[in-house]
């Protein structure tokens, strides 16, 4: 039977190198905060428990946390990692099982790591501590791990204690750990701070154990999985390294991407197989894209639902609450919002449609513009099945145009069109034969007498 799962996520770290009012573990990565993507991996091992140790700011986590069924505890003081763990031990005093402790601000542990770190505390060995370590090409400022036989632990120090020939290991500390809950809290009580930084480290726990005649082990991991974010620069990084992959996934799964690297998706973008993606689109978050659907160069898309076989763009613009039936054509410099278009429907040139119903087949001709905002309220247009709107036409909503009707361009239409019906809603021409050229004449005599 397996043991019940708690996780331990730290995050009340201040985050000052990212100079920012935003929580650090808020900063968006594809479009979600970093916390949602680490807990969201956590998900997927089902715990019973997930405490988030939060220091400043927890207004901006309270509503994320909750989202992930999760309880938010404050460590009034930064005074390391151990303290910070520490302040999760009243919110998991019923709870017996095995703990895994994470960072915030390293958001792209795997549930798979996860369950790899946990399969390794409950091996017949059963080793009294997991960390998972790494070899980073620059290890910087990392804790060290000075290892022993097989996957075993003799020494865990950080950078600042380390002697010479301790900062020339490879092997670095990422932070991460399980940990069975009946050892967990007494190990932690016996951590001081007699060290170079003045804090409560949680690494000591390994050495705390070896007291107790316990030997820990490291699961080791590529370095890019246990990357964190300390800065601006770090956060574009790890933003630019799950591009990578996520598009990667899309030519995979069968989407063809002409110019990879210039595709940005976001986190829940989901795309059929057989649709192409041309250079330079941008996916904000909510996108759904059927089969076989064609977008092009310089689009920018959120929030939008994009049937079978449509085509979108070049430089179109889809905002939330859009829908894009099958076959449906939007072009170039046109900008949907809240509005659903039918089947075949067409907008194919510098549109502005929102909150709007167009029925299948209809065609919006260029320059066609709902007017859908008095400045207090929003009213909806609704256009019928097969009706056909003239270029430069504004409708005034709410107003709806019904099935198989033709709107005369240039019209400002502000009353219902029934259906079939041919609406004109503009100037009348007056064409006044030769007055042009006797203008003409009149301005040029003017002109040559003031010179
Ligand atoms: C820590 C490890 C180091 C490891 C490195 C990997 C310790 C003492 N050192 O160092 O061995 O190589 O991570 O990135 O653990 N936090 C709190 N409360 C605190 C202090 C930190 O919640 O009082 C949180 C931070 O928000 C962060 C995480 O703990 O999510 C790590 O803290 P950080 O200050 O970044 O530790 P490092 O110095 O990087
Ligand atoms: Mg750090």
């Amino acid at each position: 039977m397996t043991r019940p799962l708690a996780a331990i996520v730290l995050a009340a770290g201040r985050g000052t190198r990212m100079k920012s009012d935003l929580h650090k573990v808020m900063h968006p990565i594809a479009g979600r905060p970093m916390l949602g993507h680490l807990l969201d991996s956590v998900a997927e091992l089902g715990p019973t428990r997930v405490v988030v140790v939060v220091g400043s700011g927890r207004d901006q986590l309270e509503a994320l946390i909750a989202a992930h069924e999760g309880t938010l505890v404050v460590q009034p003081e930064q005074l390391g990692t151990a303290h910070a763990v520490l302040q999760a031990r009243p919110e998991l005093e019923n709870f017996a099982g095995d703990v895994l402790i994470l960072y915030g601000d390293t958001p792209f542990v795997s549930a798979d790591t996860m369950r790899r770190m946990r399969d390794r505390l409950n091996q017949p060995d059963r080793p009294a501590i997991v960390v998972v370590a790494s070899r980073p090409a620059d290890p910087k400022h990392y804790g060290r791990i000075v290892a022993g036989d097989g996957d075993t632990i003799v020494k865990m120090v950080e950078y600042k204690d380390a002697s010479t020939g301790e900062r020339a290991i490879g092997l670095c500390n990422s932070g991460l750990m399980a940990v069975r809950s009946e050892d967990l809290w007494s190990w932690l009580e016996r951590v001081g701070n007699d060290n170079e930084g003045r804090e409560y480290y949680l690494p000591d726990i390994v050495m705390r154990a070896i007291e107790d005649g316990r030997a820990s082990v490291v699961v080791e991991v590529e370095a890019d999985e246990v990357e964190g974010v300390n800065s601006r620069a770090e956060l574009a990084r790890l933003e630019a390294l799950w591009q990578k992959r996520r598009r990667e996934e899309m030519m995979e799964n069968g989407v063809s991407l002409v110019a990879p690297e210039t595709v940005w998706f976001a986190f829940d973008t989901a795309i059929g197989r057989d649709s192409i993606v041309e250079p330079h689109v941008v996916f904000g978050p909510g996108v759904s894209i059927a089969q076989g659907a064609r977008i092009r160069g310089f689009s920018h898309i959120e929030g939008a639902a994009i049937g079978a076989g449509a085509e979108i763009g070049p430089f179109a613009r889809l905002r939330p609450g859009t829908t894009i039936g099958e076959e449906a054509k939007v072009g170039n410099f046109v900008e949907v919002k809240k509005s659903t278009l039918g089947k075949g429907a067409k907008a194919n040139h510098l549109s502005y449609l929102g909150d709007s119903d167009i029925g299948a087949r209809a065609n919006i001709g260029a320059g066609t513009i709902t007017c859908n905002y008095d400045g207090f309220f929003k009213y909806r247009t609704v256009i019928g099945e097969g009706a056909f709107i003239g270029s430069n036409t504004a409708l005034v909503a709410p107003v709806s145009i019904g099935p198989g009707a033709l709107v005369a361009a240039g019209s400002v239409i502000t009353r219902d069109v029934l259906a079939d019906a041919v609406a004109v809603a503009r100037g009348e021409q007056v064409d006044k034969e030769g007055r042009a050229r006797l203008f003409r004449e009149k301005m040029l005599a003017r002109k040559s007498k003031a010179t």
